[in-house]
């Protein structure tokens, strides 16, 4: 489990290092590829979260690695926007509603800047131990579900 979130994480770090330090690349990419780097970050930023939201829900046990789940859920909630890039607006196997770029593009940057400040307290509170923890998650689950119910297709 910890060894195949590493990979989700390490593949989409390539995709997005590379995208970062080749822009003009990047914006020749194809659609397709664009999409599966968006859903990767997000594939990521699940693998990093279900051990954490179990154990708050009271379904599982505290994970051992929830500090360092936690930071790389700060660090995975940065970089997602960039999986929303420029030429990704009209992807037809995406699950993005169009308002995310358009009337609600402002909601959609605040939900990410939220993730990214409620998941760094994720780490303190992770830190701080279980209760902490079980705590903060709830102001995290809530972003996840508030973004999606309002933005994500059904
Ligand atoms: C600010 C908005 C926003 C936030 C916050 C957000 N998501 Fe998402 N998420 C989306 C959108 C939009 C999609 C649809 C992506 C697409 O296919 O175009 C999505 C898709 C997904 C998917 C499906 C990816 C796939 O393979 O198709 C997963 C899993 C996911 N999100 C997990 C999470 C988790 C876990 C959190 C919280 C820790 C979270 N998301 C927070 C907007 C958000």
């Amino acid at each position: 489990m910890r060894s195949l979130a590493r990979t989700v994480i390490a593949s989409t770090l390539a995709a997005v290092i590379l995208a970062a330090a080749l822009p003009a690349m990047a914006q020749q990419a194809k659609p397709e590829e664009l999409l599966k780097m968006r859903q990767g970050l997000m594939q990521g930023l699940r693998s990093q979260w279900a051990p954490i939201a179990g154990f708050a829900a009271g379904k599982a046990d505290l994970p051992a690695d929830a500090v360092d789940r936690a930071a790389n859920l700060a660090m995975l909630a940065k970089l997602a926007p960039i999986g929303w890039a420029k030429g990704t607006e009209a992807l037809p196997e995406a699950n993005t509603k169009p308002e995310a770029f358009g009337a609600k593009s402002t909601q959609f940057a605040d939900g990410w800047k939220s993730l990214a400040v409620e998941t760094a307290k994720l780490a303190d509170a992770a830190k701080a131990g279980p209760d902490a923890l079980k705590a903060q998650a709830g102001n995290v689950g809530k972003l996840c579900k508030g973004c999606h119910d309002e933005l994500r297709k059904e």
